[in-house]
C-alpha cells in the first residue's frame, strides 16, 4: 500500500461512481465503444472535483417570483490542455459541463527507448496569463510527459495550473512532485507500480489504443 502522505497536493477522487466506472474501464473485455463512453462519463465526474475552487461572480437575476443574487462562472477563463493523443478522450466529458472553456493541445510522444517525451505540436489560446489551466492526460505513468507539458504551460504564466488524470502510480507522482510540487494532481486511483515499458500496473493498458481502437 503506497503511503500517499508524501504527496500533499494529491486529490484522490474516491467517489463510488468514479471507482465503479474506472473498474469497468480497466477490464480487458471492455470494448472501444464502452471504454470511450465510460471515459466521457468519468471525465464529467472528475470535472466537478477539479473545478471545485473555480472563481465565481455574483449576478442579480429575476426568478418568476422575485429578484435574487445568483452565482456564475466565467468558463472561458479556463483552459483545458490536452496532452495528445490520449488527453483528447477527457476533453468531451469536461466540455459538457464547462462548454465555454478554451482548449490547448500539446503533442508529445514517448521515445520507446528512453521513455522521454518528444514534442511535435504546441497550440494554446491567447492571453494565457488571464486564465486557469487544467492539463489532462488519462495516465500519469513515468510522469515525464506531464512534467514537460506543465513546464511549457508555466512558461506562458497562467494564473494557475492543475493536472488531471484517471490513473497514476508512485513513480509518476514522485517525478511530478520533484519538478512541480506546486501543481495539484487529481486522480481516480494510485496503482501499484510501473513495469519496465513504462506501463502502469495493474492499470488499464494503453489508454490511447483503448480510446481509439488502434491496438
Ligand atoms: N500510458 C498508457 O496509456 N498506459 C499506461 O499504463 C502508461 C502510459
Amino acid at each position: 500500500m503506497t503511503d500517499l502522505s508524501r504527496f500533499p497536493n494529491l486529490h484522490l477522487v474516491d467517489h463510488p461512481l468514479v471507482q465503479h466506472k474506472l473498474t469497468l474501464m480497466r477490464r480487458k473485455e471492455t470494448s472501444t465503444n464502452g471504454f470511450r463512453r465510460l471515459l466521457g462519463e468519468l471525465s464529467t465526474l472528475m470535472a466537478y472535483e477539479v473545478t471545485r475552487d473555480m472563481p465565481t461572480q455574483p449576478i442579480e437575476i429575476e426568478t418568476p417570483l422575485e429578484t435574487m443574487s445568483g452565482t456564475t462562472i466565467d468558463g472561458k477563463k479556463l483552459v483545458l490542455v490536452s496532452i495528445l493523443r490520449a488527453g483528447t478522450g477527457i476533453l468531451d466529458g469536461m466540455l459538457s459541463v464547462v462548454p465555454g472553456a478554451r482548449v490547448g493541445h500539446i503533442g508529445l510522444y514517448r521515445d520507446p527507448q528512453t521513455l522521454q517525451p518528444v514534442e511535435y505540436y504546441f497550440k494554446m489560446p491567447q492571453d494565457m496569463q488571464e486564465r486557469d489551466v487544467i492539463v489532462v492526460d488519462p495516465m500519469l505513468a513515468t510522469g515525464n510527459s506531464a512534467v514537460a507539458a506543465i513546464e511549457k504551460v508555466k512558461a506562458m504564466h497562467p494564473k494557475s495550473v492543475k493536472f488531471l488524470c484517471l490513473l497514476t502510480c508512485p513513480e509518476g507522482l514522485d517525478t511530478m512532485y520533484k519538478s512541480h510540487p506546486d501543481v495539484p494532481v487529481f486522480t481516480a486511483a494510485v496503482d501499484r507500480q510501473l513495469n519496465d515499458h513504462g506501463y502502469i500496473l495493474p492499470g488499464l493498458g494503453d489508454a490511447g489504443d483503448r480510446i481509439f481502437g488502434t491496438q
